[in-house]
């Protein structure tokens, strides 16, 4: 695949897709979002694949969308584009995605990041949506999926006054499963990766979608689809591997069936 504006390599089971723009601070234009989008999709696609680390550059995870292509869109524009529609296709990937987040992630490079499963940071990461700045509102799911990451206090803060915040401040507020130092940011992301893509793939796509649902719906109805997803898991192989490994005290080696 060519990609111009993200560079995807492949280790093992992990993938890592890097934004590539550099003098813009990655903003996301819409070149990067149908890139970002097909190449998730294909190792979504790929049983060899276990996880995706999404990044950017030490100063620049993502600077927000691009101000300089949206500047002169109207609303009948953004209409019929269904403008940042195909970014809520990240959201629905199978395969776990794991945001490793460097320097600013402002607007929809906070919002990229919230897209992901887990989200790490490194100490020099910036979070924010600071749209209301230039007259906008966020628009790929940040009022939303901020709120319920942190909370309406500080979402409506956030979303009001254009306000960042700092790691330590994100990962207080539990946007953030964990600080690193920015020179470890990228190791541990690609070890969280192979972590994750040495599980049995079905079964962490399922623990990936039971979580996912807590979002979706009520107490009540997320047991239950847990509760069905839990017996379903015991139709797989490596639910035998798994438990006759510990049985054996050895370690589990899971063929992702
Ligand atoms: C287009 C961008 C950009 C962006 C930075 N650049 N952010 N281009 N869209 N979002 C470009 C700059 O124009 C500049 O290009 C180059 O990247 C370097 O940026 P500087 O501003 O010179 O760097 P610095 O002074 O270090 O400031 C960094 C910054 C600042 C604080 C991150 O760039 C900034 O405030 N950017 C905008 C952040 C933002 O508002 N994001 C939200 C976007 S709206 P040149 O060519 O001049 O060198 C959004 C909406 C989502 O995401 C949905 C709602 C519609």
């Amino acid at each position: 695949l060519d990609h111009e504006t993200i560079l995807v390599e492949r280790k093992g089971r992990t993938a890592l897709l890097t934004l590539n723009r550099p003098k813009a601070l990655n903003a996301l234009n819409l070149q990067v979002m149908n890139e970002v989008v097909a190449a998730t999709e294909a190792l979504d696609r790929d049983p060899d694949c276990g996880c995706i680390v999404i990044t950017g550059s030490e100063r620049a995870f993502a600077a927000g969308a691009d101000i300089k292509e949206m500047q002169p869109q109207g609303y009948m524009d953004m209409y019929l584009a269904d403008w940042f529609t195909a970014w809520d296709r990240l959201g629905q990937l199978r395969t776990p995605t794991v945001a490793a987040v460097s320097g600013y992630a402002l607007g929809g490079g906070c919002e990229l990041a919230m897209l992901c499963d887990i989200l790490l940071a490194a100490d020099t990461a910036v979070f924010g949506q600071p749209e209301i700045k230039l007259g906008v509102i966020p628009g790929i799911g940040g009022s939303q999926r901020l709120t319920r990451a942190v909370g309406k206090a500080k979402a409506m803060e956030l979303c009001l006054t254009g306000r960042t915040m700092d790691a330590a401040e994100a990962e207080r507020a539990g946007l953030v499963s964990r600080v690193l130092p920015a020179g470890a940011l990228i190791g541990e992301a690609l070890a969280v990766a192979e972590t994750v893509a040495g599980m049995s793939l079905p079964v962490a796509m399922m623990a990936k979608e039971a979580v996912s649902r807590a979002f979706e719906t009520s107490l009540a109805e997320g047991v239950r689809f847990e509760r069905r997803l839990f017996h379903a898991v015991f139709a797989t192989a490596d639910q035998k591997e798994g438990m006759s490994a510990f049985a054996d005290k050895r370690p589990a080696v899971f063929r992702h069936r």
